[in-house]
């Protein structure tokens, strides 16, 4: 049923960070010896809602909530999507990793974006975490949040940036 929702989001902006989401995430499942379906899916479904919800977000991920349990998405998916956006506590690692992942595919596309090859397989560590000093610099990404992988994830900011610098470059 994953298709009708990537089909859907393919008509929207927001299909390549979806995409990008899907790929940390599955990366990040490996790392943990989690199911990468599942956390790989959970980020590519995550904002499946967003492009229909702007520019009123009180809506967002209720919207996804209701699809994902009409298509018997599996539970622990659902509370993930609902608590990237603060309408779930985070409990699980899978909580935590979404939450942690989606800002960090943003700021690593933005980053990305401003390379003459404009090639997110040439985007560097250091480049990011140079870009996440400079506050004007893709303003709205929080670096709060991306810098939490270390609380939330236990996993040090270098190798958390690398592993999803990786994962979207695939
Ligand atoms: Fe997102």
């Amino acid at each position: 049923m994953y298709h009708l929702v990537l089909a859907r989001l393919g008509e929207g902006p927001t299909f390549d960070h979806c995409i990008a989401t899907e790929r940390c995430m599955a990366a990040l499942a490996r790392r943990f010896g989690e199911d990468a379906e599942l956390w790989g899916l959970t980020g590519l479904v995550h904002d499946m809602d967003l492009d229909a919800c702007e520019p009123d977000l009180s809506n967002h991920t209720l919207i996804a909530k209701h699809v994902l349990e009409r298509i018997g998405a599996p539970r622990e998916m659902i509370t993930a999507v609902l608590a990237h956006n603060d309408k779930a506590p985070r409990t699980t690692l899978l909580d935590k990793a979404l939450w942690v992942t989606d800002p960090t595919t943003g700021m690593i596309t933005a980053t990305s974006l401003v390379l003459p090859s404009r090639n997110v397989a040439d985007v560097q560590v250091t480049s990011v975490k140079k870009r996440m000093k400079d506050k004007r610099f893709a303003a709205a990404v929080n670096r709060d949040q991306i810098r939490a992988c270390e609380t939330e994830l236990v996993i040090p900011l270098d190798e958390f940036l690398e592993l999803c610098i990786k994962a979207m470059a695939m």
